[in-house]
């Protein structure tokens, strides 16, 4: 009679990771984190001095995976004590509140900040990075809309989620898909996934977007001077549509701007003789 061990399935080896929260004071980080690792929220603002250190297990697919996680202060007065810690993080939660305009403006001086200690941008390139925008709870007070945070995490590769540390809205699916990211990363040798990073737009898309949100009126959305002639106008116009004609650009926000072009041009060719 022939036997044969049973088969056993060996979990993979398991993984050690660092992550760390990133953005100002008072926008939800530590919420965040505690929301998912305690199931709770606590209304009261409790400032992070310096860095709260926690760690969790977590399993993705057939993996275990301990998680330190590094929080961060937001407030400028802890910089000193925060450099210490971006060196070997694997993963980067870089949070703003939807309802103050300066936290998500500050987003870019955080990986600025971030960059500087990491000492190149190569090193930036092997972290997995989510943008949460945070407190989608406070619907009345919000003045950042989706498309404006997707678009600036997309355009960087960023994975972008809508989170409420109070009701709880987007932190297990935003923990998740982090997580599994990471691991991805570190099974692809430390090299964040090529689809990762091919979002389906061009980085010329995106900043015409932006420029084309921020613009102060239709001559500037257009990107003429005021007083451009009719074939100015239409030539300008006429790139613009090419760039984000929404059978032709799948980047967040793209049709709102597109429209806003057609309306620019359409205003200012009635102005002109
Ligand atoms: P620092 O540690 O100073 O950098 O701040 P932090 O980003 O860690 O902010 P914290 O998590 O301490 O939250 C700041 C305040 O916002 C607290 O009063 C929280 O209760 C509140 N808060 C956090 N997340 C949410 C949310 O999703 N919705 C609402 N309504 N309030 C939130
Ligand atoms: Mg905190």
């Amino acid at each position: 009679m022939e036997t044969s061990a049973p088969k056993r399935r060996e979990n993979k080896k398991s993984l050690r990771v660092k992550v760390i929260s990133l953005g100002n004071a008072e926008v939800g980080k530590s919420c965040i984190i505690k929301r998912y690792c305690e199931k709770r929220f606590v209304p009261k603002y409790l400032a992070t001095i310096g860095i709260d250190y926690g760690v969790t297990k977590v399993q993705v697919r057939d993996r275990e995976i301990k998680v330190n996680i590094f929080d961060m202060a937001g407030h400028p007065f802890f910089y000193e004590v925060r450099n210490e810690f971006y060196k070997d993080s694997q993963g980067v939660l870089l949070v703003y509140d939807v309802g103050l305009r300066e936290s998500f403006e500050a987003l870019d001086s955080w990986l600025g900040e971030m960059k500087q200690e990491m000492g190149s941008q190569a090193n930036m390139d092997s972290i997995v990075f989510v943008v949460c925008a945070n407190k989608v709870d406070l619907i009345k007070r919000r003045v950042v809309d989706e498309g404006e945070g997707r678009l600036f995490a997309e355009s960087r590769g960023f994975h972008y989620f809508e989170t409420s540390a109070q009701s709880g809205e987007g932190i297990n699916e935003m923990f998740q898909a982090f997580f599994s990211s990471i691991t991805d990363m570190c099974e692809n040798g430390g090299k964040r996934p090529v689809t990762e990073l091919s979002v389906g737009f061009t980085k010329e898309q995106a900043d015409t977007i932006r420029r084309i949100r921020n613009s102060k009126d239709s001559w500037d959305m257009l990107g003429v001077k005021p007083g451009a002639t009719r074939e100015e106008v239409n030539k300008a116009y006429r790139k613009l549509a090419v760039l984000l004609h929404p059978d032709k650009c799948v980047a967040p926000g793209s049709e709102d701007a597109f429209k806003a072009v057609v309306n620019a041009r359409t205003s200012l060719l009635k102005n002109i003789k």
